[in-house]
């Protein structure tokens, strides 16, 4: 069985068979998926997909692209939604230099008030970041001054030195569909080089989709094209990855 530590099933691409979809997710050998907001809206959705389905749990939070249009308020929301039972981290937030839709200041400071927020709910974050490597390991760096700030690097595409130095700081890398695309050649060497206790799979659905549905919608069963990926590189049992993946979701969503 396997986790997707990263999905937005709340998205309106999975709107005409959301339920179908989940209902058959153990069937399709996955056994929890964790459902990422990106904005207050898919925050609250993903948290009422968490509550109607026992298989998933709900992480809250805004996206750099949408850094923009928080409300004053937008705090308070997220921690009145992190008082739900299955909320389990902050996220996603962080950095997009690549596609910049919200002003970088703006960007910046969503960010570490957010940071702030996980660390005085004591819950992991998920981090996204793109053109951004130096200034959100920075920040991260700050953050995690005196300890407790604790999360997962969700979809990682930086180097190996990188994922080291946010392995120190006490993150989790997670890995999505690009490390099955010929071309990935970074993310494939990460895949090798970081210790398995410290490794995650994620589909990041409906985005990202692996090899050999590249292009489609992407769906938490096609999680085990990222798991083989990662077998085959490591040299080891794709059993050997669903366990020791789901094992590391469980401890850094703090799941029994
Ligand atoms: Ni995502």
């Amino acid at each position: 069985m396997f986790i997707d530590s990263h999905a937005h099933l709340d998205d309106e691409r999975f709107d005409e068979d959301r339920e179908i979809l989940i209902e058959s997710l153990k069937e399709n050998n996955i056994d929890l998926v964790f459902n990422i907001g990106a904005d207050i809206k898919s925050s609250k959705a993903s948290v009422q997909l968490a509550k109607k389905f026992e298989n998933i749990y709900a992480v809250v939070g805004v996206h750099p692209h949408d850094a923009k249009d928080v409300e004053e308020d937008y705090l308070d929301i997220l921690r009145e939604l992190s008082k739900e039972e299955k909320v389990v981290a902050i996220g996603e937030i962080g950095l997009d230099y690549y596609y910049d839709n919200s002003p970088r200041d703006i960007q910046k400071k969503v960010f570490k008030e957010q940071l702030d927020l996980a660390k005085e709910l004591d819950l992991p974050v998920v981090i996204h970041t793109r053109d951004a490597a130096q200034e959100t390991f920075d920040i991260l760096k700050e953050a995690a001054e005196g300890g407790k700030l604790r999360g997962i690097m969700h979809c990682y595409s930086g180097s190996v030195e990188m994922a080291m130095e946010y392995i120190k700081l006490g993150f989790y890398i997670s890995l999505g569909g690009p490390v099955t695309f010929k071309n990935s050649k970074v993310a494939k060497e990460v895949a090798k080089a970081i210790p398995l206790d410290r490794l995650l799979i994620e589909t990041d659905c409906p985005y990202l989709t692996p090899e050999p549905y590249r292009g489609k919608r992407n769906e938490p069963k096609y999680v085990k094209y990222t798991a083989e990926a990662i077998a085959e590189l490591r040299g080891i049992s794709v059993e050997e990855v669903a366990k020791a993946t789901s094992e590391n979701a469980k401890t850094i969503f703090g799941i029994k």
